[in-house]
């Protein structure tokens, strides 16, 4: 039976993901979505049109996978380089027929509203300008401290008025001010009711199911945002996720399988966007404390993905991939009884992969060393013996699958 997926609550993991790049900003989508969403019913927008605004928000900053460059845009409003996530958010989006419809929202709000192109919709000029509202709002909320927003009210209305006729249109600020004038709108932006305003959103709009072909395009967005990460990690999801299939194609999978096993190499790491940037680019060994930053990262995935209806499967093969079948690996320390062949699978693939790729603290390995290096693992009771033989008996193969998509990269 092929897999189908619900768009909302893709929508939502997504969201969940990015979220995570704020790391201390936590839920920082989240609350830009309430406060444009509140100030749109002020605005009388119509459900379908808050829909559409609250996917744009929650979605804003996909363009973001540094935790540095998050910290940034929160921090300094006229920062030159503030443009290029907006870019990069309005380029992935272009491949998926359903986001793409707020592809032009994102790529705008940075854009002061006097400066908005005029062959943009009143629509996605709405849309940017609600959303650049939402993230100066955020911003300041940040800087003075997220414990109490209604303590900060009156200097952020003031600071908000301050943009009316430039940065921001009057009717918005009009809108905004309606809206802040309730203590409501502030209390519900702890983290508490943030999570349940939008659990509580029925998004009615975003209630389609799609096919898993097209979920794949959805995986696919949230590779390239983890592997933009850092050039030492560029194309490592890809190359784990086409290995992921090149071994389960030589281990018999299904051809849903297949497909699966390939959604959770691309995904198996999106955890990863909450580790700080320093972290993940330490030349030397990490400190017990950095390393226990860095193990959080397969936990998170699992949370991600767990919470697609469907997909309950996938979020164990993709986070499982650090789990070890002498049952000494992490986060679960689940042991062979409890790894499946998927998961053993997706673990095998990231290795190789990781080893065919530099990293700050050595340089990558030849095609020829891999094998060396996988039997140590095998012999540590880590990884499965069965599938690192049929990846090292095809060894070419396994590398290309593995490696591919850099030189792809390297080329375009
Ligand atoms: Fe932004
Ligand atoms: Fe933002
Ligand atoms: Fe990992």
């Amino acid at each position: 039976m092929t897999l189908r997926i619900d768009l909302k609550s893709a929508i939502l993991a997504l969201s969940d993901a990015l979220d995570l790049v704020g790391v201390s900003d936590f839920q920082h989508g989240k609350r830009v979505a309430m406060i444009a969403r509140e100030t749109g019913l002020m605005l009388g927008l119509p459900e379908k049109r808050l829909d559409r605004l609250v996917c744009a928000s929650l979605l804003h900053d996909l363009g973001v996978s540094s935790t540095a460059v998050h910290r940034r845009l929160l921090r300094e409003a006229d920062w030159d380089d503030r443009q290029a996530h907006c870019e990069t958010g309005y380029r992935l989006l272009q491949p998926f027929a359903h986001l793409s419809l707020v592809a032009n929202a994102i790529r705008y709000h940075h854009t002061p509203w006097r400066q908005l192109p005029a062959e943009l919709s009143e629509v996605d000029g709405l849309d940017s300008n609600l959303i650049f509202l939402g993230d100066r709002v955020d911003a300041m909320l940040i800087q003075r401290g997220l414990e109490n927003p209604l303590f900060n009210r009156d200097g952020i209305v003031e600071a908000i008025v301050a943009l009316t006729g430039c940065e921001l249109s009057s009717d918005l600020v009009q809108a905004f001010v309606a809206a802040a004038a309730r203590e409501a709108f502030w209390i519900a932006l702890v983290p508490r009711h943030v999570q349940r305003y939008l659990g509580d959103l029925s998004l009615s709009d975003w209630r389609i199911t799609i096919d898993f072909p097209q979920f794949g395009h959805v995986a696919r967005l949230i590779s390239s945002i983890v592997d933009a990460k850092s050039a030492f990690t560029a194309a490592h999801s890809l190359g784990v996720a086409q290995l992921s299939r090149h071994l389960g194609e030589r281990v018999g999978l299904t051809a849903d399988a297949l497909a699966e096993v390939e959604v959770a190499g691309l995904m198996h790491d999106v955890g990863k966007l909450c580790v700080p940037d320093e972290i993940v680019e330490k030349a030397g060994r990490l400190t017990p404390l950095e390393f226990s930053v860095m193990e959080r990262h397969s936990f998170e995935t699992y949370q991600i993905l767990r919470h697609i209806p469907g997909l309950e499967q996938v979020a164990e093969w993709a986070a499982f991939h650090h789990e070890a079948l002498n049952g000494h690996g992490y986060p679960f320390r689940r042991s062979r009884e409890h790894l499946s062949p998927e998961a053993r699978i997706v673990a095998v693939a990231d290795v190789f992969q990781a080893l065919a790729q530099d990293r700050p603290y050595r340089g990558r390995q030849r095609v020829e060393e891999i094998p060396h290096f996988l039997h140590d693992f095998v012999s540590h009771g880590v990884l499965d013996p069965d599938i690192v033989a049929i990846a090292i008996d095809d060894l070419d193969g396994s590398w290309r699958a593995a490696t591919l998509p850099l030189a792809d990269n390297a080329s375009g």
